[in-house]
């Protein structure tokens, strides 16, 4: 599968492109953020949540590692499941949780800093990488399973509004 490649010139940029998620968004997907500090990623999150209906705050799980959400989608109640693994110290801290069984058919995982899980966390879905790109943003989204694709299939985002 090709991967979609995007320049997002402002903040304006990365929420439009999380509303558009949102509303491609099915039960079931995993999301891998990729990205350097700062490159995005939680305001990238929060675009989507806040979009699906979350009326709250939306700041990063920096030290619980995950923040759970209640939202709407097609009518039901979906959990999301906001992951901020940067500072996750061993995968026992993962797995005593118990994290992975928010990663189900019902529920939707968006995991910032994947890359300090690696070897426990479920596979994606869907992997979003942003990088800074000089005063705005490059982001590349690209699909891994069938149900990712069928997610990016349904993206409709117009860049650069
Ligand atoms: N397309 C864009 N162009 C310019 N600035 C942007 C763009 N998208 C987001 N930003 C800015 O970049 C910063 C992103 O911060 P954010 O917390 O989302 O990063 P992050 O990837 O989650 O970092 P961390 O790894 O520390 O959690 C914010 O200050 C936001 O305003
Ligand atoms: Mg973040």
């Amino acid at each position: 599968m090709h991967p979609i490649t995007l320049h997002l010139h402002e903040e304006a940029g990365t929420l439009a492109l999380g509303a558009s998620l949102a509303h491609a968004l099915m039960p079931g997907l995993t999301i891998y953020l990729h990205g350097d500090l700062g490159a995005g990623k939680t305001a990238l999150t929060r675009a989507m949540l806040h979009t699906l209906g979350h009326q709250g705050h939306v700041k990063s799980p920096t030290y619980t590692l995950a923040e759970p959400y209640t939202v709407q989608l097609a009518g039901r109640d979906v959990s999301v499941v906001h992951f901020d693994l940067y500072r996750m110290a061993s995968p026992e801290e993962f797995l005593d949780a118990g994290f992975r069984d928010h990663f189900n058919q019902q529920a939707i995982c968006i995991v910032e800093w994947p890359e300090k899980a690696e070897t426990i966390l479920p596979p994606p879905d869907i992997s979003v990488t942003l990088s800074v790109a000089g005063e705005g943003r490059d982001v590349e989204l690209l699909a891994l399973s069938d149900q990712g694709a069928a997610c990016l299939n349904r993206l409709k985002f117009a860049p650069n509004l």
